[in-house]
């Protein structure tokens, strides 16, 4: 029988790329170039099933390419928000993604980023590279304690709970959460972590807010200037979810009056294009978007696209169907 045919439409770890060799007859992406949205269009209709990421915009009009020989997408990420999801229904096209192997790394660079912001380590290091550091004095770049601090946390599934697990027990820290679908009881009161009753609340009491809600319209922009200006002008937000989750503006106009101590970002609004108001800012740590990057993350994230594809084309369920 013939190998079922995959696309893939960027560089994927080594590993995972031989073991698609293997199993299929595989169009690699070795350049690493992005596809353009024609070329994305040719792969619906020549393969079995495309292999996107998340810098993928599978659009309605990509989606809708007549003739397609497509059945499934496997999107390598954990948010599928590149994919129009309504739209995949409608062309009776499966998608899946790729959760829980990126749980731990998503959450450890939600936390360096908290700990950067707090205790200035970007602002450190600049200094340290430019030469201009004077030695140590008593109130050379203070910045705020963590330990036993309130971490707030917006959205409260898998990578948030594994940032409070870190947080609660690593660094004593209090955990308030809101949450739509909160998880169970047990969970909560393992972390012992209380609820808020809105987001408002949770602004106002946290020292430390970090995000992690889905992207995409539902929650654009949610956290804006009428909600930047409830924080503490001591806290820090953090945002390891989806750039649009926060208006930019809002965010340097805040960081720049400080009406907030910090913030820390690996995820952007239109990146990688980011807003050239962050860089002139020195309270604000950036990274580019390192959430899952780490050898065996990247890895897991492959053999996780792997085996829902492969559960596919058995006649099977994939685990991690999401349409
Ligand atoms: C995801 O998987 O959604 C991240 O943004 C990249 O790992």
């Amino acid at each position: 029988m013939n190998k079922p045919k995959v696309i893939v439409t960027r560089k994927w770890p080594a590993a995972v790329e031989a073991r698609l060799q293997e199993l299929y007859d595989v169009q690699l992406n070795t350049a690493d170039i992005p596809m353009t949205a024609d070329a994305l269009k040719a792969a619906l209709q020549t393969a079995d099933a495309l292999l996107p990421t998340v810098t993928d915009a599978i659009t309605a009009d990509i989606l809708g390419v007549p003739n397609k020989r497509a059945k499934i997408i496997g999107n390598f990420g954990v948010g599928y928000n590149n994919i129009d999801i309504e739209a995949a229904k409608r062309e009776g096209l499966v998608v899946t993604n790729t959760p829980h192997v990126l749980t731990d790394c998503t959450a450890d660079i939600a936390m360096l980023l908290l700990l950067m912001s707090a205790r200035r380590a970007s602002e450190g290091d600049r200094l340290v590279r430019n030469g201009q550091w004077t030695g140590w004095r008593p109130t050379h770049l203070l910045g705020q304690k963590v330990t036993g601090k309130t971490l707030g946390l917006i959205g409260f599934g898998r990578i948030a709970q594994a940032m409070a697990r870190k947080a609660h027990h690593g660094f004593g820290m209090k955990v308030i959460f809101t949450d739509p679908y909160p998880p169970s009881q047990e969970i909560i009161d393992g972390l012992q972590a209380t609820q808020c009753a809105n987001v408002e609340e949770l602004l106002t009491d946290a020292n430390f807010v970090s995000l992690h809600c889905p992207g995409g319209e539902a929650t654009k922009h949610l956290i804006n200037e009428q909600r930047l200006k409830l924080m503490r002008p001591s806290a820090h937000l953090i945002n390891t979810a989806r750039g649009d989750v926060v208006d930019s503006k809002a965010l340097i106009k805040a960081l720049k009056e400080h009406w907030i101590a910090g913030a820390g970002l690996d995820v952007f609004e239109g990146e990688p294009n980011i807003d050239p108001g962050f860089l002139e800012l020195d309270n604000v740590a950036l990274l580019p978007h390192l959430g899952s990057a780490t050898e065996e993350t990247r890895v897991a994230m492959g053999n996780r696209v792997l085996d829902n594809i492969a559960a596919f084309f058995a006649g099977q369920e994939p685990e991690d169907r999401v349409a």
